[in-house]
């Protein structure tokens, strides 16, 4: 007897008609025409079951802070971040935590089992750290949340960032953070990058850092970074946010510098809806698109995950925790059209940005935590065309939220008399 099993599933590695039965909040069995009983039954009616989508690199002290104190005219990042400086002194940590806690209700309902958010550590009271901390633990049963100090204002350019950064560690805060390119110099740069590489190694933790977010070609933080990743042993454990000036680098030092990404084991988090949004803005035209080289980096056996930055803060007034509306972004400004390519860009919203995070226990197999979620869709390239709606999100074995499926009814003469999107994919061959 189980608690949960679902029937008729198409799953991310492409197997059809698999039923998944879970016992104890675990995933107990993956295989074809289950016929133990279970608590619940749910016909996937062969749509495609995925383990729940992971956004590595949220904002999530800023979140829903939209027009608070006021609008971000220019639409640059530098006003982004300076208009959170005005809002920081103003907010309560209740607002964030209240704030923080609306998001992932809205979260669940799209599928996210796992975030994680930078967090400010540019404020003497740490407002958004205890925030963010309290949150984390609310949460837990739904969503994980790792949390990134973040010295938002530079640990170097603002007075007392590095001790407060220190103690957002030792407050729980699990990953730490950095943004090289907004310290004075480029020098300053390099050297946070440095200092924060160290504070990592001694803790034995995660690196992620906003690194080179930047249409400067000549911003090669990310350099430093897999320079000190190696010198450290840090392999595996460090993460490059946006990575933009990339996009603008001479090829020829690319050439050289993607092989060092690879040697250090430092992973790749773009964030293409911001990234479009946010990049190219001192650019008249032709004006660049500012995402980083994905093909190039995944080709090279970088780990690329995407991430959605923002929704309704300072920098970006859209947003709906759609993880597909990411991927969907960054297949079409990274010109990912073959067939691996847009699969690919699913798994850049889940198992990629999953192993990024180093989270256990995430996937399909037989012992894994049972969190799931069931899509309108048959296919990857299908939830990401169609932005797939999410018919049932499960969580430790249990539905924790649910939609009927889309269907639009039509009145047009000798036409059907229904429309289901997800019922357009053609059969699709080739690559
Ligand atoms: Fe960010």
């Amino acid at each position: 007897m189980f608690d949960l099993i679902i029937k008729n599933a198409n799953l991310p590695d492409g197997r059809s008609a698999i039923d998944i039965a879970c016992k104890d909040g675990r995933i107990a069995a993956v295989e074809m025409a289950i016929t133990a009983e279970a608590g619940e039954i749910i016909d996937a009616d062969n749509r495609l079951v995925s383990p729940p989508f992971v956004d590595p690199h949220f904002h999530m002290d800023a979140t829903l802070s939209l027009g608070n104190p006021r609008m971000n005219v220019s639409g640059t990042l530098l006003e982004g971040i300076a208009l959170w400086g005005e809002l920081k002194p103003l907010q309560s940590v209740e607002e964030i935590v209240e704030r923080a806690l609306r998001y992932c209700d809205l979260a669940v309902a799209m599928g996210l089992g796992a975030i994680r958010s930078h967090v400010d550590t540019c404020d003497d009271e740490l407002k958004g750290v205890q925030a963010l901390l309290q949150v984390r633990d609310q949460v837990k049963d739904y969503i994980d949340l790792q949390l990134v100090a973040f010295p938002q204002d530079g640990v170097l350019r603002d007075p007392t960032a590095m001790a407060n950064t220190v103690k957002a560690l030792d407050m729980g805060v699990d990953v730490v953070g950095g943004i090289p390119h907004f310290e004075r110099t480029m020098a300053d740069g390099a050297e946070s990058v440095r200092l924060l590489c160290e504070i990592a190694a001694e803790r034995g933790l995660m690196v992620d850092m906003h690194c080179d977010e930047s249409d400067d070609p000549h911003s090669r933080h990310i350099e430093t970074l897999a320079y000190h990743t190696q010198r450290l042993g840090l392999q595996g454990r460090v993460a490059g946010s946006h990575l933009t000036s990339m996009h603008s680098m001479d090829n020829y030092y690319v050439s050289k510098l993607i092989p060092l990404m690879v040697e250090a084991g430092v992973n790749a988090i773009p964030n293409p809806l911001i990234n479009i949004m946010l990049q190219g803005r001192h650019d008249t035209y032709p004006k660049r698109r500012g995402q980083t080289r994905v093909r190039e980096l995944r080709d090279a056996g970088i780990t690329v995950g995407f991430g959605s930055d923002c929704v309704m803060d300072p920098w970006y007034s859209m947003g709906t925790a759609d993880m597909l509306d990411v991927a969907f972004m960054g297949l079409h400004v990274g010109q990912l059209s073959s067939r691996d390519d847009m699969a690919w860009c699913f798994d850049a919203v889940t198992e990629n940005s999953a192993r990024i995070m180093g989270l256990d226990g995430y996937g399909l197999d037989v012992g894994r935590a049972a969190n799931m979620v069931l899509l309108q869709a048959q296919d990857k390239i299908e939830a990401v065309r169609l932005r797939a709606h999410r018919l049932a999100v499960i969580r430790h074995g249990k539905v924790i939220a649910q939609n009927p499926p889309i269907r639009t009814d039509l009145s047009l003469p000798g036409r059907p008399e229904a429309l289901d999107p997800a019922a357009y994919a053609p059969k699709a061959g080739g690559a």
